[in-house]
């Protein structure tokens, strides 16, 4: 970014910014205090006060650590992050609950589940984890914002209603994010309910279940009666298998949010679903327009953590602010890189905002004419 704020500027020049706002009309150009200005108006502006204006564009790039090339041997694998999706009533909510419910591990100390928009679950073959926001606006913002964190798609048919249009919706979402789904037929303790229909119905869509030749995953289930859900995560952990994830746990951590909200005790909290690396207690980290430093850590069991690695969701408190959904967060070297790295995307993000109102008044402005 090589522009600068007039005020910023009148600032560093010991001038007062009317004169500069003068001396800019006299050269035929329109500003206000909070203008940004490029770097060849700058310069002019600062000759006709005797200065001479050097370009010390500040990069963000140079203050975030290099994104560094994993070697082969530094990739270990990770669990897969799964989102539910599905029609209406169709029963994911249910689903949720029966599978964190027969799989919160009993005992374990502070074993009351928060919600903080993500959790794990422990299997006897490994791990997976939840996000909890079965919805495809969702997902579908997080991707437009780049926020590509679902590993899999579990897509809930009811058995006794069928596809229906938020199904087929939720399909072409997963396929234009080329996420892999593995259908969950639900309901099957339903009278008159009918796999069979699901199937034949969603190989039309282009999802063909392996016993019939195709590659689609198909698991029977009822959410009400916790049958069959071993199973569905079973396939679940063979569909990541072929996914073959893996991340680097040895590097400053990066993740994204999940979920931010303003606690009335703890002030701003964000769940983070960690991709790549490790983050620690006491981080300085940027996200998106917002910074701070961990001040604590917790998972969805409530345990009060150190340190969380890749595919680990963390609910933080340390957020300066409240962070926005899909936000990407990234460690950083200390605070005040946190603090400038935030302020610079401040200062663009207003920019842009000023600018699409200048834009709107000339419009109006014209329109008026
Ligand atoms: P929305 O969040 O509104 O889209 O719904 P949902 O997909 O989360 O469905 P939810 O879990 O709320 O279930 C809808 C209804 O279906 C509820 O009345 C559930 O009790 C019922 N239901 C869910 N799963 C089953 C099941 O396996 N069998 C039967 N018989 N009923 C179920
Ligand atoms: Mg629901």
């Amino acid at each position: 970014d090589d522009t600068v704020r007039l005020s910023d500027m009148a600032k560093q020049m010991g001038v007062k910014a009317q004169d500069l706002i003068k001396t800019l009309f006299g050269l035929g150009v329109m500003a206000t205090i909070n203008q940004s200005l490029d770097f060849d108006t700058a310069s002019v502006l600062a000759a006709e006060f005797g200065y001479e204006a050097e370009n010390v564009a500040f990069d963000e790039q140079e203050y975030l650590l290099p994104p560094e090339e994993d070697s082969p041997d530094s990739l270990k694998p990770r669990a897969p992050v799964v989102t539910i999706m599905g029609h209406v009533d169709h029963g994911k909510t249910s689903l949720l609950d029966a599978i964190r419910k027969t799989n919160v591990t009993g005992g374990e100390a502070g074993g009351i589940t928060q919600h903080i928009g993500a959790y794990h679950v422990k299997t006897g073959r490994g791990e997976i984890v939840f996000l909890d926001t079965p919805g495809h606006e969702a997902f579908t913002t997080m991707r437009k914002r780049g926020a590509q964190v679902t590993d899999i798609v579990i897509l809930v048919v009811a058995a006794d209603d069928g596809v229906m249009d938020q199904t087929r919706e939720a399909v072409s979402h997963a396929k234009a994010a080329q996420v892999p789904i593995v259908v969950a037929v639900n309901k099957i303790d339903k009278e008159g309910s009918n796999p069979d229909r699901v199937m034949r119905e969603l190989s039309d869509l282009g999802l063909v279940p392996e016993a019939w030749g195709g590659e689609t995953i198909f698991a029977n289930v009822s959410a009400k009666q916790h049958t069959g859900l071993d199973e569905l995560l079973e396939m679940v952990l063979l569909q990541a298998e072929v996914l073959q994830l893996q991340a680097n746990p040895d590097k400053p951590g990066r993740g994204h949010v999940v979920e931010a909200k303003l606690d009335k005790g703890r002030g701003p909290v964000g769940t983070v679903l960690i991709s790549e690396g490790t983050i620690r207690q006491s981080d300085s980290f940027v996200c998106g327009m917002v910074h701070g430093k961990i001040r604590a850590m917790f998972t969805d069991q409530g345990q009060k953590i150190q340190e969380a690695g890749p595919s680990t969701p963390v609910e933080i408190q340390g957020f300066d602010t409240i962070a926005e959904a899909g936000d990407e967060f990234v460690v950083v070297a200390d605070d005040k890189v946190a603090k400038r790295i935030a302020s610079i995307r401040l200062g663009k993000h207003r920019d842009k905002e000023l600018a699409g109102k200048a834009k709107v008044t000339l419009e109006s402005f014209l329109a008026s004419r």
